[in-house]
């Protein structure tokens, strides 16, 4: 069966890039990673990219505007022949229009319950919140910034004495088992859009929920 060709588009470290690449390296996940773009080229995750051998592409975000650059990264999404487009660290919010003209192809994931603590600062804002509970959400892109029908959601808990950083990492942990999950639930066709939410067809592992930490 073909497999779903992927973009995955980072800005820096790449850790659920590496997660992804490891899922895709399996030869009988759904999904294969056609392209590995980045907005800076110091992004760290360009070399793990390089070091699997994907094909790489770095499109400055500076001194052009966002139309501008939404039009060259889609000339290089189609170039690659890319399906689904996954952000994972990516930096930059696309025009609407780019948004609608991928849509429901466009996953991203977020290091908390949406819709709670959305944008940056995100572990200050649950340990702000005093949540007994987080997490982290893949979930479909839409114009506005970490909104979109929930794909999957894996929970994590709130340990006393935690700091944004210890949270960050207990939940990074969930992010690497989550995100390939929820591409395998699309590449399947196993995800399906349905007005504001996303239906999984099919009863069974791998579902679109993780409790963590777990096995
Ligand atoms: C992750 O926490 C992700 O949820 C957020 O940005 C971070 C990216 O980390 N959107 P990495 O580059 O994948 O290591």
């Amino acid at each position: 069966m073909a497999r779903l060709k992927v973009a995955v588009l980072i800005s820096g470290r790449g850790s659920n890039l590496a997660a992804l690449i490891a899922a895709c390296a399996e030869p009988a996940f759904p999904a294969e990673i056609a392209l590995v773009l980045s907005n800076k080229a110091e992004a760290k995750g360009l070399e793990r990219a390089l070091a699997a051998g994907l094909k790489t592409a770095v499109i400055d975000h500076r001194r052009r505007t966002r139309e501008d650059f939404d039009l060259e990264v889609e000339a290089a999404l189609k170039a690659a022949g890319v399906e689904l487009i996954c952000l994972a660290g990516f930096m930059r919010l696309f025009s609407a229009g780019f948004v609608e003209r991928w849509r429901d192809r466009i996953l991203n994931i977020h290091p908390s319950l949406l819709p709670a603590f959305k944008g940056l600062h995100v572990q200050e804002q649950a340990l702000a919140a005093g949540v007994r509970i987080t997490g982290c959400t893949v979930h479909v892109v839409r114009p506005e910034m970490d909104a979109g029908p929930i794909v999957a959601q894996a929970a994590v808990p709130v340990l006393d004495g935690d700091t944004p950083d210890s949270l960050a990492e207990r939940i990074l942990a969930a992010e690497h088992r989550l995100y390939p999950l929820a591409l395998r639930l699309f590449a399947e066709g196993r995800a399906r859009v349905e007005g504001d939410r996303v239906v999984i067809a099919g009863a069974g592992a791998p579902g679109p929920m993780l409790l963590s930490p777990a096995g």
